[in-house]
């Protein structure tokens, strides 16, 4: 039989038998997505992405690819080759991917790291950064408005500058980082303010520097690690500062949902929030970019819902 007699064949048959023959829709005109990690069997993402084309009944696909450091020019390069729209950087390749772009916008310059890769139309390539954005759209999300308030981080490694920059953008009126290596912190308020000259930055000492900085701020944010699994124990605070009811205390850590922090903020009644919204909401924006649609965030919070349940 020729391959045109084949492809009639299939043709004529009926929908229930290609639902047994071809158990997924996955076909010769699927728009692939992805993520580009080393490793990234941990994350959730294409769950959330894929549940998300689902929803909207869209042939497109969000693949993980484990990519070796050494390999990643020709990954990045591989995009327009192979038709992929784009993908999402993750660890660690946020910084390594930058040389290879053509384009960067102005949050991916500032926050000096990439987690969105969008091929345009003439295959060029540009580096953007959705972590800050995300942030801001998940305060937005529990009814938090960053704009006019002061803002305490602590930390000064990659999600933090991401976190610092879209509360800057966002118009907060100062942002104050505390950090373990105080030059980092020292870097990263000299790097924003000279993107933001109209907002304050200041930088101080973790844990040193807790206790003084916690009256004066409306909006407290972990950047740190401190408190994740599987040493949940670890508490980016003080144990004897206490919150006010006033405060909005963000916890970047999303694993376990409830860390240290968040139940010490919340015990004081202060408002606490656990960072599975930001790692939702800078999906969300990339998938926007990608496909030019509104992407159904409720899906994607619900994906990655289930899977934090299910773990
Ligand atoms: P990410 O990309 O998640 O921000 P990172 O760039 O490695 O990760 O940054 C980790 C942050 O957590 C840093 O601010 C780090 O402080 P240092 O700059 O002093 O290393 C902070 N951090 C990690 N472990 C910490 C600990 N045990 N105590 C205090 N800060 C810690």
């Amino acid at each position: 039989m020729s391959e045109l007699e084949q492809n009639e064949a299939v043709s004529v048959s009926s929908e229930e038998a290609e639902s047994e023959v071809f158990p997924t829709d996955i076909n010769a005109a699927t728009t692939l997505v992805g993520l580009f990690g080393w490793p990234v069997t941990h994350s959730i993402s294409p769950q959330m992405h894929n549940a998300a084309f689902a929803a909207r009944q869209m042939n497109w696909r969000y693949l993980a690819f484990g990519v070796p450091p050494d390999r990643v020019p020709n990954a990045v390069a591989a995009l327009p080759a192979l038709g992929l729209r784009g993908v999402n950087v993750t660890v660690p390749h946020k910084q390594a991917v930058m040389p290879h772009l053509q384009h960067w916008t102005p949050a991916a310059e500032a926050i000096g790291a990439v987690n969105t890769i969008v091929v345009e139309e003439d295959g060029q390539l540009t580096g953007d950064n959705t972590d800050g954005a995300g942030f801001i759209a998940d305060l937005h999300a529990h009814n938090v408005e960053p704009e006019g308030k002061r803002a305490l981080v602590i930390g000064a490694g990659g999600s933090s500058r991401a976190v610092v920059f879209g509360l800057a953008e966002a118009g907060v009126d100062s942002v104050k980082i505390l950090n373990r290596t105080v030059a980092k912190a020292v870097d990263l308020a000299a790097t924003m303010q000279s993107y933001f000259p109209e907002t304050e930055f200041y930088s101080a000492a973790f844990p040193d520097d807790v206790t003084g900085s916690s009256q004066d701020a409306d909006l407290i944010v972990n950047c740190t690690s401190l408190g994740m699994e599987p040493r949940i124990e670890g508490l980016p605070w003080e144990e004897n500062v206490e919150f006010r009811e006033d405060q909005v205390v963000y916890d970047l850590v999303y694993n376990p949902v409830m860390t240290r922090l968040l139940q010490l903020a919340s015990t004081d009644g202060a408002k606490a929030i656990g960072g599975l919204g930001m790692l939702v909401y800078q999906g969300a924006i990339a998938w926007e970019k990608w496909t030019g649609e509104t992407a159904p965030v409720d899906v994607m919070q619900q994906a990655a819902n289930i899977i934090f349940e299910r773990r």
